[in-house]
């Protein structure tokens, strides 16, 4: 059984991922992790994240260690994220290990849910169940602005909105797997939602209830 959830940053795929992944059993695989740890390599080798040559080479040369790197969810790795994701080569190179995942889950685990921006689109459009996550972009950057500032980020709204809008921009508009809702996706809005409430309409949707 796989599960494919995409949607904007910030929109609270992470955490419904988490618990439907959680509440079946099933395995979890976050790629915005691969893509940020991507990123992540390219600024420590000194590398700017436009340069597309430097990123595929540290996309080709990603290792499981580079999932842990302390800086994955910083706002200069979120931004430098959205630039590498951007390069084919990239994209090309981070591909069969997210297939891999999903098509024989760690742990003998008897399915995947896999998050992203072109899961249901590229990466598994034979997913069983396809969901598109989102939530206005004022209502994602509030969340992730409290998210940041509980980590003590000296960050304003205003800036993290300016962020989240300029990095939409990038995943809609690149020219390779560029985000948008799969065919046959089930349509989540959390603006008005609380994770709760999110979850329980996940879980009807998972379970074939709606
Ligand atoms: O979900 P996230 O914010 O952690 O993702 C970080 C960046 O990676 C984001 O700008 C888009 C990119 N990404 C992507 O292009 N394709 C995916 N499947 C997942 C993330």
């Amino acid at each position: 059984m796989i599960v494919a959830i995409d949607g904007p940053a910030a929109a609270g795929k992470g955490t419904l991922a988490r618990k439907l992944a959680d509440h079946y059993g099933f395995a979890h695989l976050d790629t915005g992790a691969l893509y940020r740890a991507v990123a992540s390599r390219v600024l420590r080798a000194g590398a700017s994240p436009d340069d597309a040559a430097a990123a595929a080479r540290e996309a080709e040369a990603l290792t499981g260690t580079d999932l842990r790197a302390s800086d994955l969810r910083t706002e200069r790795v979120s931004d430098a994220a959205s630039r590498v994701a951007t390069v084919p080569g990239v994209r090309a190179a981070l591909l069969e290990f997210q297939r891999t995942f999903a098509r024989h889950p760690p742990e003998g685990r008897p399915g995947a849910v896999v998050e992203g921006r072109d899961i249901g689109t590229v990466v598994l459009p034979d997913a069983d169940k396809k969901l598109f996550v989102t939530a206005s972009a004022e209502v994602r950057a509030e969340r992730r602005w409290r998210e940041l500032a509980a980590g003590g980020a000296a960050v304003t709204l205003a800036e993290v909105l300016k962020s989240v809008v300029e990095r939409d921009r990038r995943d809609q508009e690149r020219a390779q797997s560029s985000l948008r809702m799969a065919a046959g996706a089930f349509l989540l809005d959390t603006t008005k939602l609380d994770i709760d409430a999110a979850f329980d309409a996940a879980k009807a949707f998972v379970s074939g209830q709606n």
